[in-house]
Formats: C-alpha cells, sequence, structure tokens
C-alpha cells in the first residue's frame, strides 16, 4: 500500500467527469486499498478517485468504523434535510453549512462488480452525496451563498501557496494510530 496526493482546489481534474468503470481488476482493488490508507492518513471520511488525480468513477468511505466502497454509484432516493459543518480533503481547513438530504438511498457496485443497495442516514449520507459530487466534478463550496462563497475562496487565497501544483502531499503516518476524531473531511 502506498500514500497518494491529494489533489487540490486549483486542479483541474476536481472539476471532471469520470469514467463508469467496467473492468473490475486487481489493480482497481489497489487503488481503493491505497485511497483508504490517503484517507485514514488525512484523517478523512470519505475520498473520491479525482482528488488522488484519478479518473475511475470510485470513491471510499469510513463511518463510524464500517468501510464502503463505492462504484460507478447513483443516488436513488433523498429524504428530508438536514444542515450541518462540512469540510473537504481536497480544500483543507475551509468549512462551511451545506444543507443534505437526511436520508439516502444510493445504488454503487462493489469491487467485484457486484451492485449492492446502501440506505443511510445523517453522517453516512452526507458523506454519500458529498462523494458522488466529487465524481461529478462538484465540490461543496459550490453549494454556499455567493458571500460565503467569496469568503471562502478568499481564505483559500492565502492557504493555497502552502501546496505547490495544487498537490497536498501527505507525510506517512509511520503506522501511528490516526486519532479517532480526526479532521472529519471528505
Ligand atoms: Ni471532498
Amino acid at each position: 500500500m502506498s500514500l497518494l496526493d491529494i489533489h487540490v482546489l486549483g486542479s483541474p481534474i476536481l472539476r471532471m467527469e469520470t469514467r463508469i468503470v467496467t473492468d473490475f481488476t486487481s489493480e482497481l482493488k489497489d487503488l481503493a486499498e491505497n485511497m483508504f490508507e490517503t484517507m485514514r492518513a488525512a484523517e478523512g471520511i470519505g475520498l473520491a478517485a479525482p482528488q488522488v488525480g484519478r479518473e475511475e468513477r470510485l470513491a471510499v468511505i469510513e463511518v463510524d468504523r464500517e468501510k464502503y466502497v463505492i462504484v460507478n454509484p447513483e443516488v436513488i432516493v433523498e429524504e428530508g434535510e438536514d444542515r450541518q459543518e462540512e469540510g473537504c480533503l481536497s480544500i483543507p481547513d475551509i468549512h462551511g453549512e451545506i444543507d443534505r438530504a437526511r436520508r439516502v438511498v444510493v445504488d454503487a457496485f462493489d469491487l467485484d462488480g457486484v451492485q449492492r443497495r446502501i440506505e443511510a442516514e445523517g453522517l453516512l449520507a452526507r458523506c454519500l452525496l458529498h462523494e458522488i459530487d466529487h465524481l461529478h466534478g462538484k465540490l461543496f463550496i459550490d453549494y454556499l451563498s455567493l458571500l460565503k462563497r467569496r469568503a471562502a475562496l478568499g481564505t483559500w487565497e492565502t492557504l493555497k501557496a502552502k501546496y505547490p501544483g495544487s498537490i497536498r502531499h501527505l507525510a506517512s503516518v509511520g503506522g501511528s494510530q490516526v486519532s479517532p476524531s480526526g479532521s472529519g473531511d471528505m
């Protein structure tokens, strides 16, 4: 396994549409494993392929110690409303309160090419919607009001200097335990 570099706001791939996965290869499993490792090293709870510079329609999630790999996901049902603070591993240190559905039903393939249905509420529902947005070039800041988006982008102007080439290079955690509190970014 290896840590992958995370693309941050400004990298064009974050705005691109992903490609539907048709071949469920061992390379795809390796990618998912490396994405889990990268997500944990960054103390996140979700990570989508474009965030590591890949075009596959695939994301990984770990919420409440449950791991999910979603390939070619589709939102079948969205119900209710929930407003919570949200952040993204590709826009470090920027957060915003975002309205999302409270409950979702998502159909997605697993790494063996088997279609599965995920019924989720609360944080898992939010994370699923956030990652599926990533797979279609959408970021959480897109939902902010014009004023709040301007403020966030203004802050980002000063933060982005930390990420030359729009790349966030993670230091190896060396097998140490990541704190369960984490950043909660996705
Ligand atoms: Ni994100």
